[in-house]
């Protein structure tokens, strides 16, 4: 846990942004894997653990904005509990450790919001993305499940998106720590990524790295041949020289801060010409975007930015034709480059998406594209000094995609398809980078991991 005085800070931060009311977070409970006794691993809410810090299922935190006051709510562990799992803290204690006060029977949270409601006070709730929270709210606030979502507090959505988009000092090294990680496992799988062996065994090797650290996946690992399926969790394939294996995985640091990295390498240590052709293209779309990122510049800029180095690399090797402006307006490319540039990342991999992803990428009056490709783009705001987001472009022949266009002629007359259908089997390139909007301009967090052709051959050729 960090310092009490950052969660007591940033709790004072949210009160000065709410007008009135109650704010009620409720933190996540054990959820039970197969039967009750037998937990899937905890994860605490990060809404929760941002305000309240505390690590264990079963807890909620309330701030009183007119009162000026924060309480942790939680039941203190009886005999049968100490039994089982050990001593606890009291929630007294706990209290004390974030600057709130602790109150160790859960049950008179109930009689608070009760009536908070009957003196008619404003109750602020999140989305909830759990099944057990959206029950929990339904019990407490007599708001049926069916209606949780519609009366869920805008204004605190807007408020905790102002605090939590803006990372500070300590949010950044912990990023950084989970970024280590990720050197950690990218460097592995490098060095051991050889004809013969089966994805999972290399899956495993990664979970074995984030174990050892203490950590956890910040999402399930993406590693596979077949890179043009975008989140690919088949992990049975058996490498073969000529493949490309595509490996997008994350970490979590001590206090939960997610990373988030992806890299494309020749499983054979050496790539093709027709492979090396491909992965240049989205190496410059990257470093080109990302070259771009300052404060005040619009995340969709930088997205079509991209969109315009693939169409024009594409472009030279015969995959589109016609003017590049004209291609990317239309979306062409998005046959090959069919999703976001990026997202925000932070206590969540893809940071507060659980708000709304259009309150997070979409302020100030933006309107999402309905276009094929830059619809699919999470971010498109104004970035700020504190910002980190992922820069991750890629190119990919997705057959399904091809076939349908195909026979729609869709955009025909900037597609060959007789171009892209002979790299259906090619599979799929993705590169990708977590960067701090600096003052000046940017900053690519964590140690670097190779990723031009040059560094991945020459860490490949020393297996
Ligand atoms: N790295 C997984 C994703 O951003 O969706
Ligand atoms: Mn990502």
């Amino acid at each position: 846990m960090f310092d009490k005085s950052i969660y007591e800070e940033r709790r004072k931060n949210l009160r000065k942004k709410i007008k009135s009311g109650l704010v009620y977070l409720p933190g996540n409970i054990d959820s039970p894997m197969n039967y009750r006794a037998n937990q899937l691993p905890f994860r605490q809410d990060s809404s929760f653990l941002y305000f309240f810090g505390i690590d264990k299922p079963g807890f909620a935190g309330l701030i009183d904005v007119d009162n000026n006051k924060d309480y942790l709510y939680g039941n203190d562990f009886d005999i049968d509990d100490v039994i089982w799992m050990g001593q606890m803290p009291t929630v007294s204690d706990l209290g004390k450790t974030i600057g709130a006060e602790g109150i160790g029977e859960k049950v008179k949270l109930d009689n608070v919001l009760k009536s908070a409601i009957k003196g008619g006070r404003k109750i602020h709730y999140l989305p909830p993305y759990k099944a057990d929270i959206v029950i929990e709210i339904e019990r407490v606030l007599g708001i049926k499940t069916s209606f949780v979502n519609d009366f869920v507090s805008e204004e605190l959505i807007k408020a905790i998106i102002e605090l939590r988009d803006i990372k500070t000092d300590i949010e950044i090294a912990e990023m950084e720590k989970a970024l280590d990680i990720s050197y950690e496992m990218l460097s592995m799988i490098m060095s051991k990524a050889r004809a013969g062996i089966i994805e999972q065994q290399l899956v495993g090797k990664m979970e074995g790295i984030l174990s050892q650290r203490g950590s956890h996946y910040s999402f399930p690992i993406i590693l596979t041949k077949n890179g043009e399926t975008l989140h690919n969790h088949n992990h049975s394939n058996v490498l073969e020289n000529g493949d490309l294996l595509l490996v997008d995985s994350g970490a979590e640091s001590p206090e939960y801060y997610a990373s988030d990295i992806t890299r494309t390498f020749p499983v054979s240590g050496k790539f093709t010409d027709k492979q090396k052709a491909i992965y240049q293209i989205v190496l410059d779309a990257q470093m080109e975007a990302i070259k771009e990122i300052k404060p005040g510049v619009m995340n969709k800029t930088l997205h079509l930015i991209a969109a315009k180095v693939i169409a024009s690399g594409l472009k030279n090797l015969g995959f589109l034709k016609g003017n590049i402006d004209d291609i990317v307006a239309n979306g062409a490319h998005a046959l090959f480059f069919p999703h976001g540039l990026g997202h925000m990342i932070g206590l969540d991999v893809h940071d507060m998406e659980n708000y709304g992803e259009n309150f997070v990428g979409y302020t100030g009056g933006l309107k999402r594209s309905e276009q094929f490709g830059l619809a699919f783009l999470r971010l498109a705001k104004e970035l700020k000094t504190g910002n980190v987001i992922t820069i991750e472009p890629g190119i990919y022949f997705i057959p399904d995609l091809i076939k349908q266009w195909k026979a729609e002629n869709k955009l025909s007359e900037y597609i060959n398809y007789e171009k892209a259908e002979e790299y259906i089997g090619f599979g799929g390139i993705r590169i990708e980078d977590d960067i701090l909007v600096t003052k000046n301009g940017h900053r690519v967090l964590g140690k670097a991991i190779p990723k031009t052709v040059e560094e991945i051959e020459s860490i490949m050729g020393t297996r």
